[in-house]
């Protein structure tokens, strides 16, 4: 075997994108250029989506336009949700995201056509709708009907008054938002590339992104935040994190939200996201989580210089938020849609199919022998 094989395709680079930049030796994070933490610290998260779609941060005027359109499209059919509601309760929330997604591509009838306007049409349909499913499916597992969106609410307010019948503090709600901007686009991670791959062939928009959907389930990847919180649960209480610690990598285990194939010294999100979560522990007094979570860290960071990624003040924010630990990734997925789909239409502006060689290493050619038997 001669040829240099790059496992995982680390360190590998695929192709041009100007959706965002992450630069490993500054740890920092661009979005069309502006700094996530910049985004974070001064603008909604349906202005960063705009932004990522449209290259610009919207003006006043646009954003109306942009609000407008989202919260006209926020309602989904009702086949759609008795398909919701006819799925096992105790299936993946992330099936139920990726059901969801194959069925509103089986019922638009533009799902095949191809360019920047009909693709920008169909992604600000999914992000006006994804936060519709996520809520029902939440409520149904439940035993609670569907809360109607509202129009009168901004897009994170809507999606806490869809799932819990109300709307928390403005604190809480500002931090969800953050999570938002945060999870919004990282360039060519696992789920990504994996809609870009799914484009190249020219498959529809709705097909790349339920396989983002399937790619991000995985807890290597989006699916890590949901794992975060059910290792703290399982850890119990700050005292008990260095033993818990011992054990899992006696085990060999990975510790989930910790590590990142780019950034070997800190994600650039992490700072951000650890103040929302912050902020979470102050809004419900749990110190105790807290507490966990930094002895934890300061237990693993100590041991193996591995330093937490996104996941893990995420994780624990959402569960103070009120969120069931399996309902996370499809939070995630409701904020990567702005970034997969952004990607979806770079690569079909600029598309090669993306079709990589494999070294063989089976056996020899051989004849099918005549006698099986
Ligand atoms: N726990 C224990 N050991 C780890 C971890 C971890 N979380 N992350 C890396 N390592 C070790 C790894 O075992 C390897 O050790 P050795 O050299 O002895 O074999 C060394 O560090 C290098 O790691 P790697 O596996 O080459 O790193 P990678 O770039 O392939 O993996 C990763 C990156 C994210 C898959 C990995 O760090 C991991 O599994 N982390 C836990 C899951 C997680 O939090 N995923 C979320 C990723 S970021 C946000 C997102 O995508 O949602």
């Amino acid at each position: 075997m001669t040829e240099e094989i790059k496992k995982g395709l680390a360190g590998v680079v695929v192709d041009t994108t100007a959706v965002s930049k992450v630069v490993q030796e500054t740890n920092s994070l661009t979005y069309r250029g502006y700094p996530v933490q910049e985004l974070a610290a001064n603008c909604s998260f349906e202005e960063v989506a705009y932004l990522i779609w449209n290259s610009e941060l919207p003006t006043k005027a646009q954003l109306e336009e942009f609000q407008a359109r989202e919260r006209g499209q926020r309602g989904i059919d009702d086949k759609l949700v008795q398909l919701i509601l006819d799925l096992p309760k105790d299936c993946h929330p992330m099936h139920v995201v990726q059901t969801a997604v194959s069925y509103l591509g089986a019922v638009d009838p533009d799902a095949d056509v191809e360019g920047e306007e009909a693709n920008l049409a169909k992604a600000e349909r999914l992000y006006a709708q994804l936060p519709t499913i996520v809520a029902i499916d939440h409520r149904r597992r439940h035993g609670l009907d569907p809360v109607a969106p509202t129009k009168d609410l901004g897009y994170a307010a809507n999606f806490f008054k869809m799932v819990f019948d109300e709307v928390p503090d403005e604190a809480v709600v500002r931090c969800f938002d953050i999570s938002m901007i945060l999870y919004a686009e990282h360039s060519f991670n696992a789920s990504t590339f994996t809609t870009r791959v799914i484009t190249s062939t020219t498959a529809d928009l709705y097909s790349a992104v339920a396989g983002g959907v399937g790619a991000l389930k995985g807890p290597l990847h989006g699916g890590a935040n949901e794992a975060v919180m059910a290792m703290l649960e399982e850890v119990g209480t700050a005292d008990k994190a260095s033993a818990w610690i011992d054990d899992a990598l006696a085990k060999k285990a990975k510790i989930m939200g910790f590590g990142h194939r780019v950034y070997k010294n800190g994600d650039s999100r992490v700072p951000t996201m650890r103040k929302a979560f912050e902020n979470m522990v102050e809004a419900k007094g749990a110190t105790d989580l807290l507490d966990l979570y930094n002895a934890f860290e300061e237990d693993f960071v100590g041991r193996k210089g591995i330093y937490p990624n996104l996941d893990y003040p995420s994780g624990p924010a959402y569960h103070l938020m009120g969120f069931d630990t399996d309902q996370f990734t499809p939070i995630f997925v409701m904020a990567r849609i702005t970034g997969w789909t952004a990607h979806i239409m770079e690569q079909q502006a600029n598309n090669a199919l993306i079709r990589p060689l494999s070294a063989y290493d089976g056996h020899e050619q051989r004849e099918v022998p005549a006698d099986r038997g």
